[in-house]
């Protein structure tokens, strides 16, 4: 089955349900947790499926659950078929996908063929296997090169790549081991070799256990440095000054190699294999790369043969400003002329979330990159600013054809959490840089369901003791202030916002139909117009006149990101999104 539109009149019909879908992000850990231990788990998900439910998305994704040490949060998976015991069990995913189901959502999983965890069983016995195994042939193991003092011939790393978090990309599989293993991430996580045979296999039954358990598709994890050049050569130099977090994305032995592409084909026909086998399933994996402004580069994953959807990180990665936002709009939406459909994203577990980002100092600065959660930035935050920023956003993307992915939270507003202490972060990306790189737990801090600071604000329901143990990440002062409970009962808060634009999308098909067309009408106004529907977005902190805007002046308001704004007549507010019905077209 391939992913093309057909046109129908005016409207273009959607023949797959991920091609428009609303899609909710769950950071298992950090939803919500049932049995009082700290920690997010299924059942929580269960407990609270309504919230998600009543926001009117279609699915949700699940950050990975496998068995994992949690080095990595789970992106370490120790076994591809299974339940990490923290979050239950198998039985619990089953309940979990029949309770989403009853309610109209479809389960999404995170898929990680990069790498496992170094505790998978495969890893621990290539590590006890000899150099030239078969149980070392599904990784990437190889003699290291000599020691510079040529006190060991095996004493240096077999070559110069760089890790993804920090240091060197090589671990030496022990101490008077000839052989190295290669991490792009971190040592925790060594990479498999997608040429091996098992690998290709074990794989190809991953996807086939999940779809058994109702499973409709995968987002894909780290799909940039699959795939490597066979001789694994050094990489060349960088320029200097490049981040030491980027070093390891400039290696073009590892970096989208069409060695990777062999692999997503291999994926898709598993997964076309099991649709003609199994009428009437429509699944669907998602690409996670940061390609942005590389739309030929999108194209090259996202077709028939290899990924129904790549994610669209140019509006995420924006900063505040019309000429870059235009940009990201335009390349996202390049993609459409294919018959595939751009998939948005303004957060995800990975990021600073949007408010702070937004709310940011230099944020206006069209040459500030506002995803810094693996940088160091400090410019000042005005949260006000950015949560109105974000609203505005939101309203933008919600006009864009295509799917969206919402992370957790972003629907509460919640902050980044900058100042986790030290001692309580968790992310490897703090741990591997010594702390040079705050990393992204600011992120991932438990939700706030109540305000109830005994139960970490209604995150942890008491356990089989009564007890409530502390979350996982601590929550900060006053988070209680964002709790669903309290922004439930206000018709202005942004869940309210998020409950109408993801209606006002379905109603008015805004996902489905018309071409976008952007419109130069006055600086510092993004505006476009899809058919009768007019959307603009200021984003300056100034008002501006509606009649400087020719042709749209006297369309009907439908809609205002700041909706007590909504009627001040002929101005689109400061940081603020209006949809505008143009009946004269
Ligand atoms: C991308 C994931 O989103 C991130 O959380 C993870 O650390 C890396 N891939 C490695 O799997």
């Amino acid at each position: 089955m391939t992913a093309t539109a057909t046109q129908d009149g005016d409207r273009t019909e959607m023949q797959h349900w991920w091609q428009d879908a609303v899609v909710y992000q769950v950071y298992v850990r950090s939803f919500a947790d049932a049995d009082g231990d700290g920690i997010g788990d299924l059942e929580g998900i269960r407990r609270e499926l309504e919230h998600i439910a009543s926001l009117g998305v279609d699915a949700i994704w699940l950050n990975p659950c496998y068995p994992s040490p949690q080095r990595d949060h789970g992106y370490d998976v120790a076994d591809y078929f299974a339940i990490h015991h923290e979050y239950g069990d198998l039985e619990v995913f089953d309940r979990l996908v029949a309770d989403a189901r009853t309610r109209g959502l479809r389960v999404l999983m995170d898929l990680v063929p990069n790498h496992c965890s170094d505790q998978h069983a495969w890893f621990r016995a290539a590590t006890a296997a000899a150099p030239g195994s078969a149980e070392r042939a599904r990784f990437y193991f190889r003699d290291g090169r000599p020691s510079a003092d040529g006190s060991d011939p095996h004493g240096s790393p077999p070559n110069n790549w760089m890790a993804a978090f920090g240091g060197t990309a090589w671990t030496r599989a022990s101490d008077d081991d000839p052989q190295w293993y290669l991490g792009t991430f971190t040592p925790q996580q060594p990479d498999f070799d997608h040429t091996n045979a098992d690998v290709a296999r074990m794989f190809a039954e991953v996807f086939e256990f999940w779809f058994d358990r109702g499973v409709e598709g995968f987002r894909v994890d780290a799909i940039t440095p699959v795939g490597k050049d066979p001789d694994l050569p050094d990489a060349p130099p960088v320029p200097p000054g490049t981040d030491e977090l980027q070093v390891a994305w400039e290696n073009p032995h590892t970096v989208f190699r069409p060695e990777g592409h062999d692999v997503w084909r291999a994926f898709r026909t598993t997964i076309d294999s099991y649709m003609a086998a199994h009428p009437g399933r429509d699944l669907m994996m998602v690409a996670e790369s940061y390609m942005n402004a590389r739309p030929d580069l999108v194209r090259a994953f996202v077709n028939p043969e290899q990924f129904h959807q790549a994610f669209a990180f140019d509006l995420l990665l924006s900063p505040w400003d019309r000429a870059q936002i235009e940009r990201a709009i335009t390349d996202s939406i390049d993609i459409v002329e294919t018959g595939a459909t751009p998939t948005w994203a303004l957060n995800n577990h990975d990021v600073q979330r949007i408010v702070t980002r937004l709310g940011r100092a230099t944020a206006t600065d069209p040459a500030s990159v506002t995803n810094n959660a693996l940088g160091a930035q400090t410019s000042p935050v005005d949260l006000d600013v950015g949560r109105r920023r974000a609203r505005a956003a939101i309203a933008l993307a919600m006009a864009m054809p295509g799917s969206i992915y919402l992370y957790m939270g972003e629907e509460l507003g919640l902050p980044e959490v900058l100042d986790v202490p030290d001692e309580r972060r968790e992310d490897p990306v703090f741990l591997h840089t010594d702390g040079a790189k705050i990393g992204r737990d600011g992120c991932r801090i438990p939700l706030p369901w109540t305000d109830d600071p005994a139960t970490s604000h209604g995150f942890s329901s008491p356990g089989d003791a009564g007890t409530v143990a502390e979350p996982w990440l601590p929550q900060p002062e006053g988070w209680g202030e964002r709790a669903v409970q309290r922004l439930d009962t206000d018709e202005t808060s942004m869940p309210a916002l998020y409950r109408e634009l993801i209606a006002l999308r379905r109603d008015r098909a805004v996902a489905q139909r018309d071409p976008v067309e952007l419109l130069d009408l006055a600086p510092g106004l993004v505006a476009l117009r899809r058919g009768a529907l007019v959307v603009l977005t200021n984003v300056t902190s100034s008002p501006i006149a509606v009649d400087a805007l020719g042709d749209v002046d006297g369309a009907t308001p439908l809609f205002s990101s700041e909706p007590s704004e909504m009627h001040t007549p002929g101005v689109v507010p400061p940081d603020c999104t209006v949809w505008l019905v143009d009946d004269v077209e």
